[in-house]
């Protein structure tokens, strides 16, 4: 088995995981939907002709693509489920195409930009992945993206005492990860947000519905202890709160 191979375990269990949960992923996904609009603010005013989307899930970045001009427009998500919900709702137009597939894994057609509104979190091999996505970017290309940070749902893990199952790289780190791929850097943003939930089971409730809890997190014992502490430890006046940390990214290639 090769490395690259190795992706799949984990990868198949987040395909499970945003599958399971795609018919209520907008309603719930409002911090997403947030990021969406900042990260479609580093799109080009004039788009290329070939893009592609890593990620699509159900479409909340997408739309934004699909406001300029385009000439093809490949989306792509390792969840079908997601992609179906996203042409449930999208009337795509036909110079659309969706694969359906491991982005870390599969292989794409050249393009002149990449982009990807909170994916690249989940992948295995953050680098070895960038330099394959700069390998299918014409001259020029462009990489455009947006993923959380090490801060984001940092009093949860402390809590729960339990890793990210997700690869939450510093802004520093995802910056050097860039360069090594072969990208120089154009912008990048970051922002730390808080929201807030009537209580500690209704925003686990919500990480569920966002496909971002992809594994049992702890038994039912521990359950109980993490929301009394959760509950003791982040109440505010409005709610327990979560703190995420956006970044976001533009890159070309030399
Ligand atoms: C937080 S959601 C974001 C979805 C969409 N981009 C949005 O803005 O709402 C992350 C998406 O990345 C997809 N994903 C995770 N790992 C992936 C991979 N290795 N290849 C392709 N898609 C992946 C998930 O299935 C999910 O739809």
């Amino acid at each position: 088995m090769t490395k690259r191979d190795n992706t799949n375990g984990r990868n198949s269990v987040v395909a499970r995981s945003f599958s399971k949960y795609a018919r209520g992923y907008d309603k719930h996904a409002r911090l997403q939907k947030q990021m969406a609009e900042r990260l479609a603010s580093f799109l080009p005013d004039i788009m290329p002709d070939q893009v592609l989307e890593i990620g699509c899930g159900t479409g909340l970045f997408t739309q934004h693509l699909l406001a300029h001009p385009l000439k093809q427009l490949i989306l792509n998500d390792i969840a079908a489920d997601m992609v179906e919900r996203l042409q449930s709702k999208l009337t795509l137009p036909r110079y659309c195409r969706v694969e359906v597939g491991n982005a870390e894994t599969m292989e794409f057609q050249a393009v002149d930009l990449i982009t990807a509104n909170a994916v690249f979190q989940w992948f295995k091999l953050p680098l070895e992945t960038l330099k394959i996505f700069n390998s299918y970017l014409r001259p020029d290309g462009e990489l455009i993206f947006s993923t959380f940070g090490p801060a984001t749902l940092a009093e949860f893990r402390k809590t729960a005492s339990i890793e990210s199952p997700a690869s939450l790289l510093t802004f520093i780190k995802w910056k050097e990860l860039i360069h090594e791929a072969g990208f120089s850097l154009r912008s990048s943003a970051s922002e730390t947000r808080k929201s807030f939930f009537s209580n500690t089971l209704g925003l686990l409730k919500n990480l569920q519905q966002i496909g971002a809890a992809p594994y049992r997190m702890t038994s039912s014992s521990d359950l109980r202890r993490l929301i009394k502490e959760y509950d003791e430890n982040y109440s505010t006046k409005q709610g327990v709160y979560a703190t995420w940390e956006l970044f976001y990214f533009s890159a070309k290639k030399p």
